[in-house]
């Protein structure tokens, strides 16, 4: 399946690569020797003479960009517009202990923005130490998704970010009322909600609320070595992410995971070609649509090798298990262990780069 491209050139070149991040063409062509010494070695069918490897990787690039897409540097929304002070207020707020019902929990214990939005948890305790039923999927790059949760129950992040405050099993606040009552006692937020919402004569609000945190993870964005390849620097990818990217594509991942999120833009049925075991209903208990039972949000793959466990029950502990669960449910193919390998070594380039500085918590207002 899978046309000798690059996964032979290990040697000379992903060390010169690796220690020159700027990424100069001139150590990919200069490999071309090592690589066609090291392919007879080891038996490959080399179908593409080694000079021509470099076109090869932007015969891929073009591929690849027909059907992902560079990570752009935020998703904004027109109904929610962008000002610092926004922003300065959502980080806050996601950092906002004092809007759970134990004081102990925010945004950031189940998607804590140092670990790749995450918690590496299978499902998340609550304020009681209670778990729901779902794993907590990662708030970069959220805001791309066509909707928010597994079975897309919210529209965008602004009506996502109201859910966990008031879920009994999640923030444990009894309602939005009260959310706004414990804002109101903080003094040190009035101006800075008057800041964020100039237009209002009473800025603090439940909906200001969702809309400080959703213009703040409209920002959280995580590109990684593969938009840079994407974006022209052909030589951003080692030799054998290079080779998983085009496992990745030949295999068919990207008729569900597409697009800059590599994922999170379509709904999907878990089991489509094989069934798969899952008790959740999935969009079934947002539509009572029959044909949506087991249908969910495909996915992000970005920063997936960060994010496990997986699945949205979190049942899978490691990403070569869930690839190779996906291509048999997913695709009904059985993929070699080198093919699965391959591919996960491809999702490694989908890690992305945290902006520490703007995930950083703040001092909190008083
Ligand atoms: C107790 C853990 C917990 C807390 C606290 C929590 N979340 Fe979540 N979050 C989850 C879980 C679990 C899901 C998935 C639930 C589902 O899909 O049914 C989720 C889903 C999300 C999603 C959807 C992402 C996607 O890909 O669909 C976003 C965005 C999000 N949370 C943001 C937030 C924000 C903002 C806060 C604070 C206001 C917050 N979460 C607080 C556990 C938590
Ligand atoms: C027909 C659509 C479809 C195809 C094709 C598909 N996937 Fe998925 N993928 C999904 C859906 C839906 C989920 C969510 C499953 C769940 O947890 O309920 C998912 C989940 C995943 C996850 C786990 C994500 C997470 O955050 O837990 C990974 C990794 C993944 N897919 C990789 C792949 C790879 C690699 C391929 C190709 C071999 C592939 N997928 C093909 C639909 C698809």
């Amino acid at each position: 399946m899978r046309r000798a491209i690059a996964g032979t050139r290990k040697t000379a070149s992903s060390h010169t690569r690796r220690a020159d991040p700027a990424g100069r063409r001139g150590a990919v062509v200069g490999a071309a020797a090592v690589a066609s010494a090291s392919a007879l070695l080891l038996g490959f069918a080399l179908t593409v003479a080694p000079a021509s490897e470099a076109a090869t990787r932007e015969e891929l690039q073009t591929r690849a960009k027909a059907l992902l897409a560079v990570l752009p540097e935020a998703a904004p929304n027109p109904e929610n517009p962008f000002t610092p002070e926004k922003i300065d207020l959502g980080r806050m707020l996601y950092y906002e202990t004092r809007m759970s019902i134990n004081n102990k929990l925010s945004c950031n214990s189940c998607h804590d923005l140092l670990r790749y939005g995450v918690d590496n948890e299978p499902t998340s305790p609550g304020h009681e130490g209670k778990r729901g039923n779902r794993n907590s999927p990662t708030v970069y790059n959220a805001a791309l998704h066509v909707s928010q949760f597994w079975d897309g129950r919210a529209g965008d992040v602004e009506e996502q970010a109201k859910g966990p405050v008031l879920n009994p099993v999640e923030m444990g606040m009894p309602d939005a009322d009260y959310v706004v009552k414990v804002l109101r006692g903080i003094d040190g937020y009035a101006p800075l909600f008057a800041a964020a919402f100039p237009a209002d004569d009473d800025p603090i609000n439940y909906d200001n609320v969702a809309r400080a945190i959703g213009a703040f993870e409209r920002k959280l964005m995580t590109p990684s070595r593969f938009d840079d390849f994407l974006g022209g620097q052909l030589d951003a990818l080692s030799d054998a992410e290079v080779a998983g990217l085009e496992t990745f594509l030949d295999s068919g991942c990207t008729s569900c995971h597409m697009g800059a999120p590599v994922g999170g833009l379509i709904y999907q049925k878990l089991g489509l070609i094989h069934s798969y075991e899952t008790a959740d209903l999935g969009r079934y208990e947002v539509s009572q649509n029959e044909a949506d039972k087991a249908v969910f949000k495909v996915p992000s793959l970005r920063n997936i090798e960060k994010t496990g466990p997986y699945f949205h029950d979190g049942s899978v502990g490691t990403l070569a298990e869930t690839v190779d669960l996906m291509a048999w449910h997913q695709l009904g193919r059985k993929l070699s262990d080198d093919d699965v390998q391959s591919i996960v070594t491809f999702l490694g380039s989908l890690t992305g780069r945290i902006d520490e500085e703007f995930v950083a918590k703040p001092v909190l207002p008083e």
